[in-house]
């Protein structure tokens, strides 16, 4: 287990959307270089950068064309270089995205594969024997390729599905086996992906879709065998490297399938959404300040998670991705505010999603760029200062338009206000790295009342006490000692705690 995850906090950076520093409208790795000693001041000491490969960005660029290639809006590969090269200079880890279930169809790979004549990769895809099968719970492509098949999809139709084989096998006149050689190859053509990136700096990936892999693989064990493979390949090879999974099923990510961490979110209803953003607009959100949320209902499906993982991988939360809304959708500041003293206080290894440090507005109702829809309203500029597009581009054509209210958060006007979710999030940060018991193996104990929105948890020994509600609340506090960070008022007397509307205390046990 490479042990700097154990203080890792990690900011998220969607790549064109960032800093653009050549006036092409596009965010660059210029410009991520530029903003490493800003993502070192919020106390972050790695960064998950989402794909940054050659590709014609149906999906954001998770429809990739030549994996070794750094996409060219972007820079070229040496500038990649260099970024893990600055970044490591300052402390700072870099995950690159690694997307091994599909690739663009433009990839050269697939174009080999869809020729009628046979190559290397004619098995490198799923395709059918002929184009008149399409068993309907496949989702296939049919009638674009020379080569007499249909081919399955992962995701949108630009995304063949890479070929691992199938655990159980219903279709046997095009269904390959997952120990079929050219299926093995598939395995070894994503590791030796890795390898290329890991000589050259990357301290590992965030993987996309890992469950993914096997089809017909309803438990997954052959999609984790699979990655038993690439973690045993790691812990030979790259040690310090790390994988965290988008699986978001724990037990098997991590216990299974030898991931160092998985992303919490709600794919096999783990509880995720029902902390920030559950119901209509959120409305039975834990976080809500309406008292609809219900903390045992997360504490429940979480526990078990934790429990079975915590000795053998990091639980990963999120403030937001590039996939969800942002959470200014559904909360107001002052539960984003607990939102993030929950974040990064958990146990696990938490993500900082671009701009959520600032508050940065989910973007309603505008048009989809790159495959992005509804996703588009959370993927807009970072807004940086005052500037033209806020400091993120001098184009008259940015990628996508910043957020034009009059009061857009940004860096700039956020900093100096005391009274902001960046200062929240920063303090809370700095916490995390001062006490060890706030880190990723800190313990965990769980504390609430049933039918009772307050709660809290201890970690070693600090308890963070929690009041949702929009009105003062008493909870019981096993636990008392000196508070070191308050957001409202906690008042202990009696075993109680008396708190503040949507108040906060982290407290420092006696003795
Ligand atoms: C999950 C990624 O986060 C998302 O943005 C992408 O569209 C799909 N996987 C397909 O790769």
């Amino acid at each position: 287990m490479p042990n700097w995850l154990n203080d890792a906090v990690f900011y998220e950076i969607y790549p064109q959307s960032f800093c653009d520093t050549n006036g092409d409208g596009i965010g660059d790795i210029e410009g991520i270089i530029s903003k490493l000693d800003y993502v070192k001041s919020l106390g972050c000491n790695a960064i998950w950068l989402n794909p940054i490969y050659d590709s014609p960005f149906m999906d954001a660029g998770y429809d990739v064309r030549n994996y070794k290639k750094v996409a060219e809006r972007y820079g070229t590969n040496d500038d990649l270089v260099r970024l893990f090269n600055e970044a490591h200079k300052k402390g700072i880890k870099i995950l690159l995205d690694l997307v091994p279930g599909h690739t663009s169809d433009q990839h050269e790979w697939f174009l080999e594969a869809k020729k009628a004549a046979k190559s290397e990769y004619s098995n490198r895809y799923i395709f059918t024997k002929s184009v008149w099968d399409a068993p309907p719970q496949y989702r296939m492509m049919c009638g674009l390729c020379e080569r007499d098949g249909n081919y399955m999809v992962n995701y949108f139709s630009s995304q063949p599905a890479l070929n691992y084989g199938f655990h159980e096998i219903t279709h046997p006149e095009w269904q390959l086996p997952c120990d079929h050689p050219d299926c093995l190859a598939t395995a070894e053509a994503m590791k030796d992906v890795m390898r290329f990136w890991l000589d050259k700096g990357a301290d590992g990936f965030r993987v996309d879709m890992a469950d993914s892999l096997v089809k017909n693989d309803d438990d997954k064990i052959a999609t984790a065998k699979i990655w038993r493979g690439v973690r045993d390949m790691l812990d030979r090879e790259y040690p310090n490297a790390a994988m965290v999974a988008e699986w978001c099923n724990p037990e098997r990510a991590i216990n299974n399938a030898g991931f160092h961490m998985d992303f919490y979110l709600d794919h096999y209803g783990n509880g995720y959404s029902r902390l920030f953003r559950y119901g209509e607009f959120g409305d039975q959100a834990v976080f809500n300040p309406n008292g609809k949320g219900d903390i045992k209902a997360f504490a429940d499906e979480y526990l078990p998670n934790y429990e079975k993982t915590k000795d053998n991988g990091y639980i990963s939360f999120m403030t937001n991705n590039h996939d969800m809304p942002r959470v200014t959708a559904y909360l107001d500041k002052e539960a984003i505010k607990l939102v993030n003293a929950f974040i990064f206080t958990m146990p696990g290894v938490p993500f900082l999603y671009y701009g959520d440090e600032i508050g940065m507005r989910y973007q309603k109702g505008i048009v989809s760029k790159e495959g992005g829809y509804s996703r588009t309203g959370s993927r807009t500029p970072m807004q940086w200062n005052s500037g033209k597009n806020l400091g993120f581009s001098t184009s008259d054509e940015p990628y996508l338009a910043v957020d034009k209210s009059a009061d857009a958060p940004t860096v700039e006007n956020q900093k100096d206000d005391h009274d902001s979710i960046y200062k929240v999030v920063t303090d809370i940060i700095a916490l995390r790295h001062k006490y060890d018991d706030l880190k990723g193996n800190g313990e965990l104990e769980f504390m609430y009342e049933e039918g009772k929105i307050p709660f809290a948890y201890k970690r070693g020994n600090l308890v963070m006490y929690f009041n949702p509600l929009g009105e003062s609340a008493v909870m019981n506090a096993k636990y008392t000692g000196k508070t070191v960070y308050s957001l409202g008022n906690a008042e202990f007397a009696n075993g109680k705690v008396t708190m503040s509307p949507q108040s906060f205390a982290l407290v420092e046990i006696d003795g």
